[in-house]
C-alpha cells in the first residue's frame, strides 16, 4: 500500500452553531426555524478532517479555547485521527460560527474568531519545519494573514507545495501571495479578487505563471494553468440541502489526491465528487463522506 501523504493544515477550528429555517429573518423580524444543531467546523478544520478521511496524515497547526467548546474540538480531532500536537490552548474562548441555512441550502454565517487569532508566526513556522516528510501545507482566511505566510515560507524552504484559499475573502498581502503555489477561491472571491466575474478572459489572466482553480458551486470547477490554459471541471447534479463545508471538502480532498500524486485534472475531479456529495447533507464535517464512501467516488 502507498505510504499516507503527510498535509499540515495552518488554520482555524470553530464550533458550529447552525440553524435551519425555511425562510431567514431580516433586520427587526423574528422567525421560526426548523432546526438547531452544534457541529464541528472552522475552514482550516473543516479541510483538515477531509484530507484526513481521504486517507491523508494530516497536522493540524492552529488555536484553540481551554472551554467545553475546546475540549470537544479536540476530541474530534483525535477520533478523526487529525494530529494536534501543534494546537495552541488559548485563554481565549474557542472559535465560533452562527450559521443560518435556508430551505434552498445555501448559508449566511457570522465567526467570532476567539482563539484561532491567538497563535503567531514562529508557532506555525516551527510547527512546519518540524513535521516529518510534509508535502502539501494548507492555509484560510479566518487565521492572521501573517501567521499563514510565514507557515508558507517555512514550507517552502523544505520544498512542500502551498495551497491558499482565500476564504472568507480578505485583501491578500503580496507576500502572502509570492509563497502561495495553488490559489483556490471560489467565484464570489475571485470576483472580489480581480474587481470582474468569472469569464474566459478573467480567468485566463489570473495569477500568470502559477497555478490556480476557482470552484464554482453546482457548476464545478475551473483550472487555471500557469500558462493560463483553462479546464473546465464538471460536477454530479445533486439536490443541495446545505452547502456549509463544501468548498473545504474540495480543499481537503484535492490536496490529498495532489499530494498522492495525481494530476491537477483527476485531482479537481475527484474533490468534485467529494464535495457534490457533501452538500446532499447537513453541517460541515458532518456531512463528508466516510473512507469507504470516498473509495467507491475515486
Ligand atoms: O466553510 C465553512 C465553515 O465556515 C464553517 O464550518 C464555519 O465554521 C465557517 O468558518
Amino acid at each position: 500500500m502507498a505510504k499516507a501523504p503527510v498535509i499540515a493544515v495552518v488554520g482555524s477550528a470553530s464550533m458550529d452553531l447552525t440553524c435551519y429555517a425555511d425562510v431567514l429573518p431580516q433586520a427587526g423580524q423574528t422567525l421560526y426555524g426548523n432546526q438547531f444543531t452544534t457541529g464541528f467546523g472552522g475552514k482550516g478544520a473543516n479541510q483538515a478532517v477531509m484530507a484526513a478521511l481521504a486517507g491523508a496524515n494530516v497536522y493540524m497547526v492552529g488555536s484553540i479555547g481551554n472551554d467545553l467548546f475546546g475540549k470537544s474540538l479536540e476530541e474530534n480531532f483525535k477520533n478523526r485521527k487529525v494530529n494536534s500536537e501543534h494546537i495552541k490552548i488559548s485563554d481565549l474562548p474557542t472559535g465560533v460560527a452562527h450559521i443560518w441555512v435556508d430551505a434552498q441550502g445555501q448559508n449566511r454565517i457570522l465567526i467570532v474568531p476567539g482563539a484561532n487569532h491567538d497563535f503567531n508566526e514562529s508557532h506555525a513556522a516551527q510547527a512546519v519545519a518540524s513535521i516529518p516528510e510534509l508535502s502539501i501545507v494548507l492555509g484560510q482566511c479566518e487565521v492572521p494573514q501573517s501567521v499563514t505566510t510565514a507557515a508558507f515560507v517555512a514550507a517552502k524552504k523544505r520544498g512542500a507545495i502551498t495551497i491558499f484559499n482565500p476564504a472568507p475573502y480578505q485583501v491578500l498581502s503580496p507576500d502572502l501571495l509570492s509563497v502561495t503555489d495553488w490559489l483556490i477561491p471560489n467565484e464570489v472571491e475571485f470576483e472580489e479578487f480581480v474587481g470582474a466575474a468569472p469569464t474566459s478572459e478573467s480567468l485566463s489572466q489570473f495569477r500568470p505563471g502559477k497555478n490556480s482553480i476557482v470552484t464554482l458551486g453546482d457548476k464545478g470547477a475551473v483550472l487555471i494553468s500557469e500558462d493560463g490554459a483553462l479546464t473546465s471541471i464538471a460536477t454530479t447534479k445533486v439536490q443541495a440541502v446545505d452547502s456549509t463545508g463544501a468548498g473545504d471538502c474540495f480543499i481537503g480532498s484535492f490536496s490529498f489526491a495532489i499530494a498522492s500524486g495525481l494530476d491537477a485534472k483527476s485531482a479537481a475531479e475527484f474533490a468534485c465528487r467529494i464535495a457534490a456529495l457533501s452538500v446532499t447533507r447537513k453541517g460541515a464535517q458532518s456531512s463528508y463522506p466516510t473512507a469507504a464512501e470516498i473509495s467507491t467516488l475515486s
